[in-house]
């Protein structure tokens, strides 16, 4: 991104010199090529390109990684005659470092695919991988092998991870083990670790990374996954009592996060692009969780270019679809190819320190910022941003840094840095990382063209298992599990007399699922009911027991011209085991919960009004549903509910339907319905047969909350090529409103005396 120092201004000057000499400015190719590999140059021949080379996966560039067009017209570094450019195999840090015990095969080196096994001396016992693969990027697979013996210390032997060298071998409470790398290596993760009274190393074990070592988009996802999600949950309202001790952590605390994105070697548009998906995914994806955090986005080169300052969100509320309508405007013309990182950290410092003055020292103290940097580190310009980043920490741990009390304010304050380009400058980025030193906050990427899809991974952890209704985006599983764009819908069978009947159905806990009670007859019983949630690890669930809504009679009005009655048509499966939440199988939002409320971003005590206000409020309000295909797939269908008085209109369609003669549509079709259906003012799709029970859902940015479940319709179009232009007309469709069965729903999945975890239920 940057090139070498201070070439731009003089470059300027010396093309005017040489244009009047006539001398051409030109780099030549001469000599550039690559022994196994190609190059790519940034800006042709010119003056300020680079010229990146590039080897096939598992070889990287070496001597050297780029090149750069001097002023003189002459690369540097200069090619030379006798070391040739090569692709050498990548090798990974050498494994012999383990103590007690044996490494097969023992080499020198070890390079991509090279396999090794371990094995420790008599009377210790591995931990860690027996078998290790050098991979493409340098790292090897698995986990670091350790030899150890009980000795009766409080921590376990922390290892020696490949390539590094470790001083301390006590291993009691309060004792030191520091890293250090080999060679030309250099350390990623904590460089010292303390064992503390819990009998946990503090820190995280650290890696020695080689110039070509990166990290997997997978890896980041996880790491970097866990780190953000460290600080977007403390500010969720936690009441955690253990052993007596009640944590609360503070919601009064406010998150800041500041994005910069260094775009000096984006000359292509197509990069720049990739730089701005990569940053509106991360912003989408943070507001799949319950903060709102303030944002600044800018990216950088010699200058700042701010898209989104955060000094907007201090006297008003910016919805994230401002923010993002922000990002995908924002457009740079002319750019300068310099790069001036500090210059960045210096806006960052500034923004901070007028917070701080508008909000008052006091509350400045419940604030936490989240700084995160793409860049590769070559700043040429404005010179170390170092000192600038101690300012910062001064001002976030309030002037502690150094005494012991500073750690206690160490969690406000996170800087990651993604070093992502052909030439990264390590040794320049890795100290600005800054945070708690449980998680790491460096992390090296091979391109910007995973940087999305890392990102869109980041919320398959752990820590958002219990997150209701979280789902992918198309465009993010192009190769994934489709499931993963509705991982809580399930397909119901019913096999007892006659044919076999088809449901749907929607994970509401990792025990239960909705459906629609007609799905059932009185006859039918738990091993007659097959669901199947193709979650990838044994599809189909085995069923404990199902209820009906007590007052579902669907006999209830045949002696007033109905013949069948579909009121309170819900039902819930309980499922013999839960189900394992992954990205694709995860329950849905349901009306009137804690977690619907969470979701919709409701703060303080929120009632399920306003949660019918947000999502049942329109006129026409648009509605999915889910329509069953062969196998195991889903496609979606978009319908428009018609609320307040244009329901009636559409609810009187209802007599068209077979079995009724009641002139009172309202007898049909009580108020506990949605009706969807017809053709004005806009066409709705038409449920079919198999798609009873199925969930009516509304995606509320990342997250899906169920409104209704599908019950029945006046006509069934399906077989029939879609019925004439009357037929489609007059077709309606009739949902259960779950905010009209919450106590059945509540009674059963929020009841906390039985044997699985219960929802929580709103108060009112
Ligand atoms: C390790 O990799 C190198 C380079 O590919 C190869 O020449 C060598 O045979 C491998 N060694 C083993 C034991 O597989
Ligand atoms: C939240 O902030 C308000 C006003 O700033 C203060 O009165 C209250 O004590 C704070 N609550 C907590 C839990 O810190
Ligand atoms: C921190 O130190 C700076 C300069 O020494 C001073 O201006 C500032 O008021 C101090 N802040 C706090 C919170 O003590
Ligand atoms: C859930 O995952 C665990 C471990 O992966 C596995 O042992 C268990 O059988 C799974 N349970 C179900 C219901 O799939
Ligand atoms: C259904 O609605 C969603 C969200 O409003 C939209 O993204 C999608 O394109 C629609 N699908 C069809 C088939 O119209
Ligand atoms: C919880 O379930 C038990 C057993 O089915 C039942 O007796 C009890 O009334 C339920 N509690 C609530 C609050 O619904």
């Amino acid at each position: 991104m940057g090139f070498s120092i201070h070439w731009s201004w003089l470059a300027a000057l010396s093309c005017l010199l040489c244009m009047g000499n006539e001398v051409r400015c030109d780099c030549t190719e001469e000599r550039m090529e690559i022994v196994g590999g190609d190059y790519i140059l940034t800006k042709q021949l010119k003056i300020g390109s680079m010229l990146v080379y590039q080897c096939p996966e598992g070889y990287y560039p070496y001597p050297h990684l780029t090149r750069i067009c001097e002023l003189n017209s002459i690369w540097k570094p200069a090619p030379k005659r006798f070391f040739p450019q090569r692709c050498k195999r990548v090798e990974c840090p050498d494994p012999n470092v383990m103590e007690y015990g044996n490494i097969f095969p023992p080499q020198e080196k070890y390079f991509v695919d090279n396999e090794t096994t371990y094995e420790c001396y008599s009377g210790y016992r591995l931990r860690g991988s027996s078998r290790r693969v050098c991979l493409s990027n340098g790292k090897w697979s698995g986990f670091t092998p350790i030899c150890s013996r009980d000795t009766g210390d409080s921590c376990a032997d922390p290892g020696i991870p490949p390539g590094a060298t470790r001083d301390g071998n006590a291993f009691g409470i309060d004792d030191k083990v520091t890293y250090s790398c080999n060679g030309e290596l250099f350390l990623v993760g904590s460089s010292e670790r303390v064992c503390q009274e819990n009998g946990h190393w503090t820190g995280k074990e650290p890696a020695c990374f080689y110039k070509h070592t990166y990290d997997t988009p997978l890896e980041v996802s996880q790491e970097f996954g866990s780190a953000i999600k460290g600080s977007l949950t403390t500010l969720e309202p936690i009441d955690d009592t253990q052993e007596g001790r009640k944590i609360r952590i503070s919601k009064n605390g406010t998150l800041n996060i500041y994005i910069a994105m260094d775009i000096s070697a984006s000359i292509e548009e197509k990069d720049f692009n990739k730089a701005r998906n990569a940053v509106t995914k991360l912003i989408e994806k943070i507001a799949s969780f319950t903060v709102t955090p303030n944002y600044e986005i800018v990216f950088f080169s010699s200058e700042v270019y701010e898209v989104v300052s955060i000094l907007d969100f201090l006297d008003k509320q910016i919805t994230l679809k401002a923010i993002l309508t922000e990002l995908g405007n924002f457009k740079i013309g002319e750019r300068n190819t310099g790069t001036d990182l500090n210059g960045v950290f210096t806006r960052f410092l500034e923004r901070m320190a007028i917070i701080k003055q508008q909000v008052g020292e006091e509350r400045f103290k419940e604030h936490r910022h989240v700084l995160i940097f793409f860049t590769d580190g070559a700043y040429n310009m404005g010179g170390s941003p170092a000192p600038t980043v101690e300012q910062i920490k001064n001002m976030v741990y309030m002037n502690q840094t150094g005494s012991q009390s500073y750690q206690s304010r160490e969690e406000y304050l996170d800087i990651y840095i993604f070093a992502i380009g052909a030439e990264v400058f390590d040794s320049d980025l890795q100290p600005l990382a800054t945070g708690p030193t449980s998680e790491r906050h460096y992390f090296k990427m091979k391109d910007i063209d995973n940087l999305q899809e890392t990102f869109d991974e980041i919320i398959d952890e752990e820590e958002v298992k219990g997150l209701c209704g979280l789902h992918k985006d198309y465009e993010s599983i192009h190769k994934g599990n489709k499931r993963q764009m509705h991982p809580w819908w399930a397909s119901i069978t019913i096999k007892n007399q006659g044919l076999p009947r088809d449901c749907l159905g929607s994970l509401v806990t990792p025990k239960f699922v909705l459906t629609a009670a007609h799905c059932f007859t009185f006859e039918d019983l738990p091993e007659h009911v097959k669901v199947v949630i193709d979650d990838g690890q044994g599809k189909e669930k085995k069923i404990k027991s199902f209820k009906l809504h007590p007052e579902y009679n669907i006999n209830a009005k045949v002696n007033k011209g109905v013949k069948e009655f579909y009121d309170y048509d819900v039902a819930l499966i309980q499922l013999e085991e839960d189900v394992n939440i992954s990205s694709a199988a995860r329950p849905i939002c349901i009306p009137c919960t804690q977690e619907t409320s969470d979701a919709l971003k409701l703060v303080g005590e929120s009632t399920c009004k306003q949660q019918e206000e947000i999502l049942l409020k329109n006129h026409l309000e648009s509605l999915s549903f889910l329509n069953k295909k062969q196998g195991t797939t889903v496609v979606v269908k978009n319908v428009t509910a018609k609320m307040g008085d244009i329901r009636d209109d559409c609810i009187k369609h209802a007599l068209g339907a077979p079995g009724i003669s009641t002139k009172d549509p309202k007898e049909v079709v009580t108020d506990n319905f949605l009706c969807t259906g017809g053709q004005t003012p806009i066409r709705d799709d038409m449920s079919c047969k198999g798609d009873s029970g199925g969930a009516v859902f509304k995606n509320y940015e990342h997250r899906t909350i169920q409104v209704a479940l599908v019950s029945w319709g006046t006509t069934d179009l399906c077989g029939l090529g879609g019925g004439d232009l009357h037929t489609r007309q007059t077709a309606r469709d009739f949902h259960i409103n779950l905010f009209r069965v919450v106590p059945f729903l509540k009674s059963i999945l929020g009841n906390d005396t039985l044997d699985y975890a219960p929802l929580t239920f709103l108060k009112s």
